[in-house]
């Protein structure tokens, strides 16, 4: 995937803004930052909604990308809502639950390394509160995942997650062609 296909296009960013309206999302993680336009596209239509008390815990482990997302959020006007931490996903996630942070997120969405997908899932459905919801982008990578020659340990890794999600029972799960495929799971 080149670097700009790694941004999620203008109609997810809208999609998504409209998810975290309909949740009224005061507390969002982000897994996947890059330079900042689906954590700059969330963040805007939180502090519309909560002016006061909305956070966004944006994840990524690259200072180079995220050096221009912090660029963007300032010009946005959204910096002083947006917590980034500089480490692998997995240990930002298990240090919030060990704050004491499990059941109080509204939203997560989650477009980083594939094979942490499932990690991201176990840790993320403890962050959320009962009714929360989870977006993981590029389910459906480029159609590879129905394609069963294709035996990588992204398009692996992918494909065992949303047969996994299907049938949790913790979840009500969707998947929408927005993008490369979105993965829509309501915490039950
Ligand atoms: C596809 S890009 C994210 C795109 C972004 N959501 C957007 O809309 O522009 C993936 C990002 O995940 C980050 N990443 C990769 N492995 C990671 C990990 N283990 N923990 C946190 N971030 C990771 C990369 O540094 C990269 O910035």
């Amino acid at each position: 995937m080149s670097n700009a296909g790694m941004q999620i296009s203008a109609e997810q960013g809208a999609f998504m803004q409209v998810i975290t309206r309909m949740l009224s999302a005061k507390r969002v993680f982000e897994i996947g930052v890059f330079t900042g336009y689906s954590s700059t596209a969330v963040a805007l239509t939180m502090k519309e909604l909560n002016p006061v008390g909305a956070r966004l815990l944006a994840c990524d482990i690259s200072e180079e990308w995220t050096t221009k997302a912090r660029s963007y959020w300032r010009d946005a006007q959204v910096d002083d809502i947006i917590e980034l931490k500089l480490a692998p996903a997995a240990e930002t996630l298990d240090a919030r639950i060990a704050a004491g942070e499990a059941g109080q997120y509204d939203l997560g969405f989650i477009d980083a390394d594939k094979t942490g997908y499932d990690s991201y899932y176990e840790r993320g459905l403890r962050l959320l509160r009962k009714g929360g919801v989870m977006l993981f982008d590029n389910v459906l990578w480029s159609g590879r995942v129905a394609d069963p020659a294709d035996t990588s340990a992204d398009t692996s890794a992918l494909r065992a997650f949303a047969q996994k999600a299907k049938s949790d029972t913790r979840v009500h799960a969707a998947m929408t062609n927005i993008g490369d495929g979105l993965l829509i799971c309501v915490k039950k």
